[in-house]
């Protein structure tokens, strides 16, 4: 049977939910081996999986472990997801928006990624800030204050876990139904009625092109289709990255600057307000031009960025406690010229390398050390001119200008 499973995988052929089921349950519980799963794997990465697949293998995973259901909160309750970045930030603006123009959203977030960083690294970064609330907590904080961003509660979607820790390290991660099944099985299994996501497409990000990102849009909004949960979705790209800052307590800052009103008009704020428009949207059902209305009013008056304040404090965090490296290194133009490229996989690597993410799974993260741009695409400069700084604690890594910068 396990032979003839990952034969006609092989082949191209249809898997049935029965076959599916007996052979991702037969993983979790230690019947087949990590070398027949990865085969498995492959043949999916390569020949893909039809719709009807893709829909049996999410509810396999959802099965695999607990499911949310917060039904008796009032509201609509919406959620978000980014398939990951660098310098993703949004998360910290648009939640507290959200939940400042009277929606209600329920956020699960996961740790970085390879080069891209995650969200509950970045909270981790304001001393006590608590990742772990119970089912009940959430609950709780819901009900009286509308909103919460928390790790992934009990056991949600385990076979994900299991799944994704085996993609990583067998070169197919990139496989369209695998990521669908992976990110809607979590979304469906967190318990929110509707569900926004953020498809990153560029050198960033794991999706590489457009096309692959209308693909994985129109699949998740089938999946939701088949589960009854509307699913919006946004590309955006991640061939620069987002923002100002890269690195967790240095992210935090600059979402806090977004939330203030400091920063407008760049991109990341563009996308920030597109998002967060959306979600108001869907949690409030009114129109995305009334939503947006609302999105720019709550910024300018500070209530979103009292309601991050708020979310800070209930979750146990003292934002004064904010650390950001004191040691900087600048990194100085050696042309005159204009930004054309900001390549964001070498930031991410860059990143990684002063202590911001871990590159093992033993290491441990510096939320203190990151990267912050002062210039952006479109920025004209001088030979000498500061282009980025780097907040580092131990070692200063090499950097190679023209690894990261193209100008005109
Ligand atoms: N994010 C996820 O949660 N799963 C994937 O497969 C890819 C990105």
């Amino acid at each position: 049977m396990i032979l003839d499973i990952i034969n006609k995988k092989r082949l191209g052929m249809k898997l049935t939910y029965k076959e599916l089921d007996y052979f991702f349950n037969g993983y979790l519980s230690g019947d087949i081996a990590d070398y027949q799963m990865s085969a498995l794997l492959m043949a999916i990465c390569i020949n893909g999986m039809s719709d009807e697949e893709v829909y049996a293998l999410t509810k396999i995973f959802i099965d695999s472990g607990d499911v949310l259901n917060f039904d008796d909160l009032p509201g609509i309750k919406v959620d978000k997801h980014s398939t990951g970045g660098i310098g993703d930030k949004t998360t910290l603006v648009i939640v507290p928006i959200v939940a400042a123009c009277g929606g209600t959203i329920i956020k699960t977030s996961g740790r970085g990624l390879g080069y891209t960083g995650g969200t509950i690294d970045k909270l981790e970064s304001i001393p006590g800030y608590r990742i772990d609330l119970s089912d009940s907590e959430i609950e709780k904080q819901v009900r009286d204050i509308g909103f919460v961003i928390t790790g992934q509660t009990g056991d949600l979607v385990p076979m994900d876990k299991a799944i994704y820790a085996l993609r990583d390290v067998t070169s197919t991660v990139s496989s369209i139904p695998l990521i669908a099944s992976s990110i809607m099985s979590k979304k469906i299994a967190g318990g929110s009625d509707k569900i926004l996501i953020d498809i990153k497409v560029g050198n960033g990000a794991l999706i590489k092109n457009r096309e692959e990102a209308k693909e994985l849009s129109n699949l998740m909004k089938n999946i939701g289709k088949f589960y009854d949960r509307e699913v919006r979705t946004i590309i955006s790209d991640m061939n620069t990255p987002l923002g100002f800052a890269i690195g967790n307590a240095l992210e935090v800052e600059e979402a806090m600057d977004v939330l203030k009103g400091k920063e407008v008009n760049n991109p990341f704020v563009d996308l920030c307000i597109e998002l967060a428009s959306d979600l108001v949207s869907m949690s409030l059902s009114i129109s995305f031009d009334e939503a947006k209305e609302k999105v720019i009013e709550v910024i300018k008056n500070k209530s979103a960025y009292n309601k991050f304040l708020e979310l800070v404090k209930r979750q146990g965090g003292d934002i004064s406690k904010l650390k950001i490296s004191d040691k900087t290194y600048k990194i100085k133009s050696d042309v005159d010229g204009t930004i054309s490229k900001i390549n964001a996989l070498e930031f991410g690597k860059l990143s990684l390398r002063l202590g911001a993410g871990k590159e093992k799974v033993t290491d441990k993260i510096d939320y203190s050390v990151g990267i912050k741009l002062n210039k952006l695409i479109g920025d004209k400069v001088k030979k000498g001119e500061v282009l980025a700084t780097l907040y580092y604690k131990k070692d200063i890594p090499e950097v190679k200008i023209s690894n990261i910068y193209k100008f005109d």
